[in-house]
């Protein structure tokens, strides 16, 4: 089969396209024929081992599963014997996590791992831009309890991460003031957001607008000024926090009457189900910037790594 193979650490240049051996599935396992895989925020630092701590994880001196990419959506080829929860012919997406494989024309997948049956009207593309950002956007917001009514402050709205945490935040009727650049204004107001911030224009920290919950996306916020933002007894959620804003958050925590939330998103099947669920009904829409072909894979990490992408970024495996 066709996969981008990434056998060193380094620029996007590391990854190639090479002709490697299918997969075979295990007892518990479906092999998925994958059509999409998308580029997210955590698969260029992998490749890159940034920060250096990827490396205690995913292999010391270069990746211990060459294949990466974490989103895929596809068609189930074939199950192993012991799967009774799919059957060859559905149409699927998810999320393979710390396994990664999915930029390959095919990968195994576990049937109660971060899979469900796509949402019947949406494509391969639009399904594989989903589960990375909606997968960690419900893990967090799930953890604070967020709910009906309460003020909610994204900051990065534009992001995979932000633009799923305002339309779950739209969903159950919280009020949203999502912080992005101009350009992404008006498409992050239509997702659901109540407000809209441009972050180049205003110094929001310095209004006196409080928050139930801050969620910053981007770890570019200091956590000074996000802890300003929060409402007595609020709930911060740091969702890309470095080892000082973790060690803050910790003291943060014990220390006074806010919640401070870091850690790594666990993605789950009941996630995707759900998010699946909001699709078809039309309350979730996947939000995708640019698509690339599976050989152009190190020009989507290029794109990627700057920081800079509207929702997610996807790529075809033909
Ligand atoms: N804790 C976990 O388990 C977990 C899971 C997933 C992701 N993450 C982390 O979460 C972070 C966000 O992930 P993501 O996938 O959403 O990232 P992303 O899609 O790459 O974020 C890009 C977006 O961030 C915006 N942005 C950049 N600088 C900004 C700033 N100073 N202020 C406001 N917005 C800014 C960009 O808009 P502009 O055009 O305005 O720059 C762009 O739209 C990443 O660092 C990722 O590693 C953590």
């Amino acid at each position: 089969m066709k996969a981008i193979v990434c056998t060193k650490y380094g620029p996007p240049e590391v990854l190639q396209l090479q002709e490697v051996e299918k997969p075979t599935p295990k007892d518990k396992q479906l092999l998925v024929r994958v059509y999409a895989t998308a580029v997210n925020s955590a698969d260029w630092r992998l490749r890159a081992a940034i920060p250096s701590v990827v490396r205690l994880f995913f292999g010391l001196t270069k990746p211990r599963q060459p294949i990466l990419g974490g989103a895929f959506a596809g068609i189930v080829e074939q199950i192993g014997k012991a799967v009774d929860q799919f059957k060859p012919g559905d149409k699927v997406f998810g999320m393979t996590g710390m396994s990664v494989g999915t930029y390959a024309e095919y990968v195994c997948v576990f049937q109660d791992g971060c899979v469900a049956v796509m949402p019947q009207n949406i494509d391969y593309a639009a399904s594989a831009s989903v589960p990375f950002g909606a997968t960690t956007a419900l893990h967090f917001l799930k953890k604070v309890k967020l709910v009906r009514g309460e003020k909610l402050l994204v900051y990065g709205a534009s992001g995979a991460v932000g633009s799923a945490a305002v339309q779950f935040a739209r969903h159950i009727d919280s009020e949203v003031t999502a912080v992005c650049n101009s350009a992404n204004l008006p498409w992050v107001q239509e997702l659901g957001a109540e407000r809209v911030i441009d972050y180049h224009r205003e110094d929001f920290t310095k209004n006196d607008a409080k928050y139930d919950v801050v969620f910053e996306t981007v770890n570019k916020l200091p956590y000074a000024h996000c802890k300003k933002l929060l409402k007595r007894g609020g709930r911060l959620i740091l969702g890309s926090a470095g080892f000082a804003d973790m060690l803050k958050g910790v003291w943060g925590s014990a220390s006074s009457s806010s919640q401070i939330l870091t850690g790594v998103a666990q993605e789950t099947q009941e996630d995707v189900r759900f998010v699946r669920e909001l699709i078809e009904q039309g309350a979730y829409v996947p939000i995708i910037d640019k698509t690339y072909l599976l050989p152009e894979m190190a020009e989507a990490h290029r794109y990627v790594q700057q920081g800079h992408k509207k929702g997610n970024v996807v790529v075809y495996i033909d």
